[in-house]
């Protein structure tokens, strides 16, 4: 019987059949964080409100229209995390890592949440991994990170990933670009959507992202930042991406690309895939140098990225069988029970993994339930304390030494 309550909206279950293929994706990349010397960090799931709205901006739509925000009893105002960077940032400042050598590599893996429409594939509590290095600019670090994300992509078997790059340049740079951007988009305000214009002074390069047809016509002539990068900004684009070259990643340059959050500075990219429909982005990221000053600590250049896992299950579209069971212990006879209970446990102690009947299950039904949960063996317990050992695949059974139980489902043929 269907309860009376759901899921609440944008929300989900992970139930044990979708459970395994995010669990081959998490086993997957704590792999190659670790084989890069990514180490495992975890926050709390909700802030003070305030680190989001200084870290992430308050021009950017997560601040201005998706955040979970309450006021705890004590009246402090708290956000449910919309996304990890501003957070591993305080981290890094709250437990003195600036002062450990540099840079600290991070990576980190949960829950974010983020009060959007939800549709396939976005969705009001998801899950993101990502990668941080915090405390170097050089843009080994900028080459490294995007690696970890396209090496993740490729040992999953994501078809039809695209990288997108571009670069945002240094803040002062960027500083006077929005100005050429502003005046280009005052002078056509006509033209544009209404959500634009209201934001041209608030957040300009958000218009490279609009899908209404006047802006989009008002953009292909607006200047870009990729096309005016200079001295330090421009080499340092150029170095990222001889180092994409020469690992042989492939990328297109995209000088219109613009990403959702306002701490960027410099390289900016993003993973899209084209079967994902609407929200085609896999994972994304880039610099971030302005961002731990920002919070009130030294200045800090950083660089990481975030994939939603959803997404990335979404592009898999794939169905992982269960691992099955090395043993099933079945109880001919009540009396064996004790045994089988001792048995099952043993087999675990052994590292093999055995089940028994819980359910009262007749020896029918048993060697029924041991088939469907795909055991390999299934040892019978009978009532005169012998043993048969059956061999689930070719249905041969023979008598099982009662003393060597645990020897004769570990290994041989039975
Ligand atoms: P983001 O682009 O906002 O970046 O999110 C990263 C990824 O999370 C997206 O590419 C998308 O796959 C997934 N995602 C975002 N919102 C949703 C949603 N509502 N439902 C499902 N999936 C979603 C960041 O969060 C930055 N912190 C990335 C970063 C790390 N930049 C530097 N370091």
């Amino acid at each position: 019987m269907a309860s009376k309550y759901q899921a609440p909206r944008g929300t989900f279950d992970i139930l044990p059949e979708q459970a395994r293929a995010r669990a081959r994706l998490e086993a997957a990349a704590t792999e190659i964080f670790a084989r890069a010397g990514y180490e495992s960090i975890a926050t709390p799931a909700f802030e003070d409100t305030a680190l989001f709205e200084r870290g992430v901006g308050r021009s950017t739509d997560i601040v201005r229209k998706e955040m979970f925000t309450f006021e705890d009893k004590g009246g402090r105002s708290l956000t449910l995390r919309p996304e990890g960077t501003a957070s591993i940032c305080r981290a890094y400042l709250e437990h003195g890592l600036h002062k450990q050598a540099q840079p600290v590599k991070l990576s980190y893996l949960g829950p974010f949440f983020r009060h959007e429409r939800p549709q396939a594939g976005r969705y009001r509590q998801f899950h993101q991994l990502g990668a941080e290095c915090i405390g170097t600019d050089s843009p080994l670090a900028d080459a490294e990170v995007i690696m970890l994300l396209s090496d993740l992509l490729e040992e999953l078997g994501v078809p039809a990933v695209e990288l997108r790059l571009g670069s945002l340049g240094s803040f002062e740079a960027r500083r006077a670009y929005l100005e050429d951007l502003k005046a280009h988009l005052h002078a056509h305000e006509g033209e544009l959507s209404k959500d634009v214009r209201e934001r041209i002074d608030i957040n300009p390069l958000r218009a490279f992202d609009s899908d209404d047809e006047g802006t989009r016509g008002v953009m292909e002539s607006a200047p870009t930042i990729v096309e005016r990068l200079e001295g330090e900004d421009a080499e340092h684009f150029a170095e990222v991406r001889a180092l994409l070259d020469g690992a042989g990643t492939s990328y297109v340059v995209d000088p219109t690309l613009v990403r959702g959050l306002d701490y960027y500075t410099r390289t900016i990219f993003s993973f899209v895939c084209d079967r994902l429909g609407a929200q085609s982005e896999i994972g994304g990221g880039g610099r971030y140098d302005g961002l731990i000053e920002q919070l009130g600590g030294p200045s800090t250049p950083a660089v990481g990225f975030a994939a939603g896992i959803e997404r990335i299950l979404l592009a898999l579209d794939e169905e992982v069988p269960t691992a099955g069971r090395d043993a099933f212990i079945a109880i001919a006879d009540a009396g064996q029970r004790p045994r089988a209970m001792a048995l099952a446990v043993e087999l675990r102690h052994a590292g093999l993994s055995a089940e028994v009947d819980l359910a009262g299950r007749g020896l029918k039904g048993q060697l029924k339930h041991a088939n469907r949960i795909g055991a390999r063996r299934v040892l019978i317990l009978e009532a005169d304390g012998n043993a048969q050992l059956r061999d689930m695949e070719s249905g041969e059974q023979r008598p099982a030494d009662p003393g060597k139980l645990v020897d004769e489902m570990r290994g041989g043929n039975p």
